[in-house]
């Protein structure tokens, strides 16, 4: 029974010697690390957990005076990806009848899992922790901005020397800069109603790509446009869309080289239900999908996208993403982004047809 027990928990147990080589796994420990029961025994504890000192010194410690160790957080290493993983340990004595040490119990968590929704409930928590922080001090921050721009205005008339009104440029530049900003974080802090009215997507795109057409021939950017003709018109706030079209339009390009070609498809979904707080009962939806050939995500990167003021460009604000999403968040949809370095970034919007 207890070789049952043993075989049928969901965390990992690792028994090791005073020497620290394993001497047995269990079968959740082995998926874990992806890894043959054979692997395991006789190995040093050191190559499962690589470069963690701190915790071969535990183990010792445990093995020295008995004591135990609960929830130790450390990284555990799987060979086949040669990816790090997050796993909590509690470290026993493993005692023989006499009562003497004669090797450690370690429990092993996988938490990669947990890692993942805490990492999600940060970026919800940012965002409202970036609401109330930007009406609060949008305001106060505007008020003496007027006062250091007029003053300023008013120093730059004053003076003769060209070089030194070239100074007061700046402060009137940048004071500009961050009055534009300020009133971007507002609006994105605003809620703001939707006004819902039957809309045909293939026109509010037609009216971004015109729009966006100059900076796209600057490059040489070539648009192809894959449209599904039966596409139902949808209920929806055009000009928000268009918002959303326009910054994530916006991103393919920056993101884009020259003479790259970005895609535009539309399509009725099929097989993707969108089911949010909003729409209790799934109905029919599109899909947008916008595909660039560009530079691509990286990993880290992709963790953020979605954070209020995480950008990577030098000039960027931050905002698109999160703004689009608060949108289409609004409609009931979903955006969905999936990138590989260097070769592109394929981004999907799901939008309801109907809003409910
Ligand atoms: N199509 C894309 N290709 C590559 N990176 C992208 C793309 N779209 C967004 N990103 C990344 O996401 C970041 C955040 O985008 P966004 O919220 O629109 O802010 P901004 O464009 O001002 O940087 C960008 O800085 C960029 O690193
Ligand atoms: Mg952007």
């Amino acid at each position: 029974m207890l070789q049952n027990i043993f075989s049928s928990l969901i965390d990992g147990v690792l028994l090791v010697s005073r020497d620290l080589t394993i001497q047995k796994s269990n079968p959740a420990v082995e998926e874990m690390f992806r890894r043959s029961k054979d692997f395991f025994e006789g190995r040093t504890l050191s190559e499962l957990f690589p470069v963690q000192q701190d915790l071969l010194n535990k183990v010792e410690s445990v093995l020295e005076t008995g004591i135990s160790y609960r929830d130790i957080e450390c990284e555990g290493f799987q060979k086949s990806t040669a990816t790090p993983f997050p796993v909590s340990l509690t470290l026993s004595p493993f005692l023989d009848q006499d009562g003497q040490i004669q090797g450690a119990v370690l429990l092993v968590k996988d938490m990669s899992r947990l890692k993942e929704l805490q990492e999600f409930s940060r970026t919800l928590d940012n965002l409202s922790h970036m609401e109330s922080l930007t009406l609060g001090m949008a305001h106060e921050i505007r008020n003496p901005l007027g006062g250091i721009r007029a003053s300023a205005q008013l120093l730059r008339q004053e003076l003769e020397n060209p070089e030194q009104q070239e100074y007061l440029d700046v402060v009137i530049s940048e004071v500009d800069r961050i009055n534009r900003l300020i009133e971007r974080m507002m609006d994105f802090t605003r809620p703001r109603e939707l006004n819902i009215k039957e809309t045909n997507i293939h026109k509010v795109l037609k009216d971004i790509t015109l729009l966006e057409q100059e900076v796209m021939a600057q490059k040489n950017i070539r648009l192809e446009q894959v449209y599904d003709p039966s596409l139902p018109p949808i209920q929806a706030d055009e000009d928000q869309l268009k918002q959303v079209f326009s910054n994530l339009i916006r991103n393919a390009i920056e993101a884009s080289s020259e003479n790259e070609k970005i895609q535009l498809v539309t399509r009725v979904s099929t097989g993707y239900s969108i089911k949010t707080s909003h729409t209790a009962n799934p109905g029919q939806s599109i899909v947008v999908e916008i595909v660039d050939s560009g530079a691509g995500i990286s990993e880290s990167a992709m963790k953020n996208l979605f954070t209020p003021l995480f950008t990577t460009k030098s000039k960027g604000s931050g905002l698109g993403l999160p703004i689009s999403l608060k949108i289409v968040e609004n409609h009931g949809g979903k955006i969905k982004i999936t990138s590989e370095e260097r070769l592109g970034t394929t981004v999907q919007l799901f939008l309801p047809v109907q809003q409910r």
